[in-house]
C-alpha cells in the first residue's frame, strides 16, 4: 500500500495522528513507520478501538462454572489398556514423522528482567545451559529415539527475532539439524491511549508489542509454517512455552492420547500449589471446556473447597498443548483468527504531540493480546491430561521468589536425584546432579545406562 492509501485509511478510522511527524521523518524513518502500518489490519483495529479500548468490556463470566474433568496421570484400571495404546500411538506418530514441536518465544520476559530473548537465559543447575539448548537437546534425543528428526517451529516476534536467530547460529543450533528448524514471527499490536489513539514510541515508530501467544495460531498460517507442515506430512504439534526447562517437549503418551480420543486441542494440567497460584484454571463453563486466567477467576471460586476440604478448582494450566494441524487450518479459514482479545492497562512510554518522550509512572495505555488457550472451546473433543509438577513444571518467570531461576534449578536437581534413586543410585543429601537429555529424556531411559553407584554430599555430577 502506498503511503497515500495508508494515510486515507488512517484518517477514515480516526487514527490520522499516527503520521503527524511524517513530514519531518527521514527516509529510514518513513520506511519503518510505513512498514509497521502496512502490517496492521487497520479495519480490525478500528473495531477493537470501539469495543475494547474506548470502553472497557465487562468480563462476562459463564453462568455456570464447574471443575473440568481430566485424565489422571496414572490410569484407572479400566483405562490401562487405553494408556498403553496411547503411548504406542504416540511413538508411531513420532516414527512416522507426524509430530512437530512448537515453541512460543515471542514474549517480552519483562518480569525476569533479562534483556535479550528469554530462551538465552542460562537455566540448568550445573552446566548453565540456556533454555533454548535444553529444548534442542531434548528434541535431538527424541529424534534419535524415534529415528526421525522432529521438525521444530519456533515463534519469535519483532522484538527478538534477529537476536534469537543469531543465538542459534552462534551455537551451531545446539547440534540440531538446522534444516528442521523453522523460525517465524508473530504479529504485533499497537498500544492505545484511553481515547483510542495508537501511541507512538518514537516519531517514526508505533508503540508495538507482540499480539499474545494466541496470535501464534494466525502467524503459523501467515508465515508459511502450516504449509511447511503439510509438505512434511505433520499432523499434530506439541506446543510449549519458552520459560519452563522441565517441560517434556515430546510426550508420546500425551500425544497418543490426544490422537486416540480424537481431540483437536489437548492440554496438560497439574494440581495448583495454592488457590491463587498464577496459572490458568481448566473449567467447564456452561458445559464447555475452557481456561479462565488466574486474574479472571473470582477469588470466591478459586478458594472454594469440596467436602474433603480440597480445592474444587484445582486444575492449573501449565501451557503445554497438543494441536491438530487441521484444527489450526480451520481456525484460519476466512483469513482471520477469531479469538477474543484480552485487555491490559500498562505503562507505555510514548511521544506526545510536540515530540517529547513521556515516561509514565502509572498505567497510561491499553494493550491487547490473544491467548492460545482460547482456542480450546473451539476444538472438537478437547482433552486434559494430568501430570506432576515435580516432573514437568518449574518455570523461570521472576527474577526471584516463586518461579525464579533459583526455584527452577532446585526443582531440576530434585527431579534428577529422584530419577537416579528410582534407578537404584544412592544419592546423599546435598549432592548436585544434572542429567543431560542426551543421557536420559525421562526416568525410564536411565535403564541400561552406566550409572554411578553413589553420589555423596557436596558432589556435583553431570551425566551425559
Ligand atoms: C502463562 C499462562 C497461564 C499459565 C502459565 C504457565 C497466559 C496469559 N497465561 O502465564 O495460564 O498458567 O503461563 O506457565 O498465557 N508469548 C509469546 N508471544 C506473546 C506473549 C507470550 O510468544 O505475545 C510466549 C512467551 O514467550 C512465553 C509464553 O508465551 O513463552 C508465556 O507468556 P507469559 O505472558 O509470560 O505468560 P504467563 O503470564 O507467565
Amino acid at each position: 500500500m502506498e503511503i497515500k492509501a495508508i494515510r486515507d485509511k488512517l484518517q477514515s478510522i480516526g487514527q490520522g495522528s499516527a503520521l503527524r511527524f511524517w513530514d519531518r521523518l527521514d527516509e529510514a524513518g518513513r520506511g519503518r513507520l510505513g512498514r509497521q502500518l502496512q502490517l496492521l489490519d487497520l479495519t480490525s483495529i478500528a473495531q477493537l478501538v470501539q469495543t475494547q479500548v474506548k470502553t472497557k468490556p465487562k468480563l462476562e463470566l459463564p453462568r455456570e462454572i464447574q471443575p473440568a474433568r481430566a485424565y489422571p496421570r496414572d490410569p484407572k484400571p479400566e483405562d490401562r489398556a487405553l494408556y498403553r495404546q496411547a503411548e504406542q500411538r504416540g511413538m508411531e506418530l513420532l516414527r512416522g514423522g507426524k509430530v512437530g514441536a512448537f515453541l512460543v518465544a515471542g514474549g517480552q520476559g519483562t518480569r525476569l528482567g533479562y534483556d535479550g530473548p528469554k530462551g538465552e537465559f542460562p537455566v540448568t543447575p550445573i552446566r548453565n545451559k540456556p533454555l533454548f539448548q535444553v529444548f534442542a537437546e531434548q528434541l535431538a534425543a527424541w529424534s534419535q529415539l524415534v529415528g526421525k528428526t522432529i521438525p521444530w517451529y519456533i515463534m519469535t516476534s519483532d522484538i527478538n527475532d534477529g537476536p534469537t536467530r543469531a543465538f542459534f547460529q552462534k551455537h551451531g543450533h545446539f547440534g540440531y539439524d538446522s534444516s528442521a528448524i523453522f523460525f517465524f514471527q508473530q504479529g504485533m499490536m499497537p498500544a492505545f491511549a484511553a481515547d483510542g489513539q495508537m501511541l507512538l514510541a518514537e516519531e517514526s515508530s508505533l508503540a508495538l508489542s507482540p499480539d499474545g501467544h494466541g496470535g501464534s495460531l494466525g502467524a503459523l498460517a501467515r508465515s508459511g509454517a502450516l504449509a511447511d507442515m503439510k509438505r512434511r506430512g505433520i499432523e499434530q504439534l506439541s506446543y510449549f512455552q519458552v520459560d519452563n526447562p522441565m517441560v517434556q517437549c515430546i510426550d508420546p503418551l500425551f500425544l497418543g492420547l490426544h490422537d486416540l480420543v480424537g481431540s483437536e486441542m489437548s492440554s496438560k494440567t497439574i494440581p495448583k500449589a495454592d488457590a491463587l497460584e498464577k496459572v490458568g484454571n481448566f473449567v467447564l463453563a456452561d458445559g464447555v471446556l475452557q481456561v479462565i486466567e488466574y486474574s479472571d477467576l473470582p477469588e470466591s471460586l478459586a478458594k472454594q473447597t469440596d467436602e474433603q476440604g480440597k480445592l474444587r478448582f484445582n486444575a492449573g494450566s501449565i501451557a503445554i498443548h497438543a494441536l491438530k494441524v487441521g484444527f489450526i487450518e480451520r481456525l484460519n479459514e476466512g483469513g482471520r483468527l477469531n479469538l477474543p482479545w484480552h485487555r491490559a492497562e500498562k505503562k507505555v512510554p510514548y511521544v506526545d504531540q510536540e515530540g517529547r518522550t513521556i515516561k509514565p509512572d502509572k498505567p497510561n495505555a491499553i494493550k491487547l493480546e490473544q491467548f492460545v488457550f482460547d482456542a480450546i472451546p473451539l476444538a472438537n473433543n478437547p482433552m486434559v491430561y494430568t501430570t506432576e509438577r515435580s516432573e514437568e513444571f518449574s518455570p523461570v518467570k521472576n527474577a526471584d521468589g516463586n518461579d525464579s531461576p533459583h526455584t527452577s534449578r532446585r526443582d531440576q536437581v530434585l527431579r534428577a536425584i529422584r530419577w537416579l534413586k528410582e534407578a537404584g543410585v544412592e544419592v546423599q543429601e546435598g549432592a548436585m546432579v544434572e542429567i543431560s537429555p542426551s543421557f536420559a529424556v525421562r526416568a525410564d531411559r536411565l535403564a541400561g545406562r552406566t550409572l554411578p553407584r553413589r553420589i555423596v554430599a557436596g558432589e556435583s555430577v553431570y551425566l551425559e
